[in-house]
C-alpha cells in the first residue's frame, strides 16, 4: 500500500525537486502540499507550488494550502542568492490557471494539517521541508488532533557540523526557532534529516553531464536551469561546485526508511537572539525533552539512484 504524506514546503529549488521526486514515488502518495514562509514570501511559494504541480501534472489532485507569511517571532530573511527572487531561479514553468491539476484548501495550511491527520490516524507522515511555522500553528490549534501522525520527517538543523545560514544555524531552524523548538519537544514522531547528512547528498557537474542532462526530458531540464548549472564554469547559482540535496533527501528517507543510518538524540534548540540564534544542541542522554530519531549517515549512491529515477516520469 502506498504511504499517505502531506508535504510541507518553502518551495526553494530544492523543494521542487522534493516535490518532484515525491510525486513521481512508487511508493508515496502526496495527499496535500502546504505553503509556509522560508525561501520566498509565502505569495511566491504559493505561485511556485503551482508551478511545479503544472510541469509534473498529477494524474490526482492534491489539496494544496496556504500557511503562515511570517515566523512565530523575529523578523523576515529569504535567500534570493541560493533560490534566485523568484525562487526557482527563474525556470520557465507555465503555471496553469483552474484547478485541474489540484484543489485549494480555502483555510490555512495548519488547518488542513490538524484536519487531515485527525481524517487519517496514524497514516499519514508529513514531510516538513521548509521552517516549521505550520507545525507549531498546527500544534497550537490541535495538538491531539497533530498526535495522530504517523510519523514526522523534518529536513533542519546543523547537529554536528556548521550551519549553512550562520557559523551556527541551518537555514529553516534559524528562520522560526521557536517553531522548531516547540515541534521538537511536542512529542511527535520525529525523524530529523539535518545538515549533517543532507551534506552528503549533492548534485555536481559530473552528474549533470553525464546523469541528468541524457535524461533529456522537462524535467531534467528543469534541473538544470532552476539549480542554474552553467556548462562552460561548471559552476551552479551562486559560484558552487555542489548543488545540496537537502528536501529531497527528507522525501527519500520517507521512501525508503533503509536510506539512512540513525541515532537516537535529545535536542534543545537556541530560541534567544545573538550569535547561536537557531543553533541546535545535543543534551545528555535523558535530560533533555524526547529523543528524536536524527539520521547521521546516507547511502548517498542509492539515495542518487532514486532521485535521477524520478525525473524519468
Ligand atoms: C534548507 O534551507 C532551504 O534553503 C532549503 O530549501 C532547505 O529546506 C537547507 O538548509
Ligand atoms: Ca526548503
Amino acid at each position: 500500500m502506498k504511504k499517505k504524506v502531506i508535504i510541507d514546503c518553502d518551495v526553494g529549488v530544492d523543494d521542487a525537486l522534493a516535490l518532484i521526486q515525491a510525486f513521481h514515488a512508487a511508493e508515496l502518495e502526496v495527499m496535500a502540499v502546504t505553503g509556509v514562509n522560508g525561501n520566498v514570501p509565502i505569495e511566491k511559494v504559493m505561485i511556485n507550488i503551482e508551478k511545479v504541480l503544472s510541469l509534473l501534472q498529477a494524474p490526482y489532485q492534491p489539496m494544496i494550502a496556504r500557511g503562515a507569511d511570517r515566523p512565530l517571532q523575529e523578523s523576515l530573511v529569504h535567500t534570493p542568492s541560493v533560490h534566485g527572487e523568484d525562487g526557482l531561479g527563474r525556470a520557465e514553468i507555465k503555471r496553469r490557471e483552474g484547478a485541474e491539476w489540484w484543489q485549494t484548501w480555502p483555510g490555512p495550511a495548519d488547518g488542513l494539517l490538524t484536519r487531515m491527520a485527525r481524517q487519517y490516524p496514524n497514516e499519514l507522515t508529513l514531510i516538513a521541508i521548509g521552517p516549521l511555522t505550520n507545525l507549531a500553528l498546527g500544534l497550537r490549534k490541535d495538538a491531539e488532533g497533530m498526535n495522530k501522525l504517523r510519523e514526522v520527517v523534518i529536513m533542519g538543523g546543523a547537529v554536528r557540523t556548521r550551519g549553512n545560514i550562520t557559523p551556527y544555524a541551518e537555514f529553516n531552524f534559524f528562520i522560526d526557532p521557536l517553531a522548531a523548538a516547540k515541534v521538537l519537544e511536542s512529542g511527535l514522531p520525529i525523524t530529523l534529516v539535518p545538515l549533517d547528512v543532507t551534506h552528503q547528498v549533492f548534485l555536481n557537474a559530473q552528474i549533470i553531464e553525464e546523469r541528468v542532462r541524457p535524461i533529456n526530458n522537462s524535467l531534467s531540464q528543469f534541473v538544470i536551469d532552476a539549480t542554474g548549472y552553467n556548462p562552460v564554469n561548471h559552476q551552479f547559482r551562486g559560484g558552487s561546485k555542489t548543488f545540496y540535496l537537502h528536501d529531497p533527501l527528507a522525501v527519500g528517507a520517507v521512501i525508503d526508511p533503509d536510506l539512512m543510518s540513525k541515532e537516537k538524540l535529545a535536542l534543545h534548540v537556541e530560541t534567544e537572539g545573538g550569535k547561536r540564534y537557531g543553533q541546535v544542541r545535543e543534551l545528555t542522554a535523558g535530560k533533555g525533552p524526547q529523543s528524536l530519531e536524527v539520521c547521521l549517515r546516507a547511502n548517498k549512491e542509492k539515495f542518487l539512484e532514486i532521485f535521477l529515477s524520478s525525473l524519468e516520469g
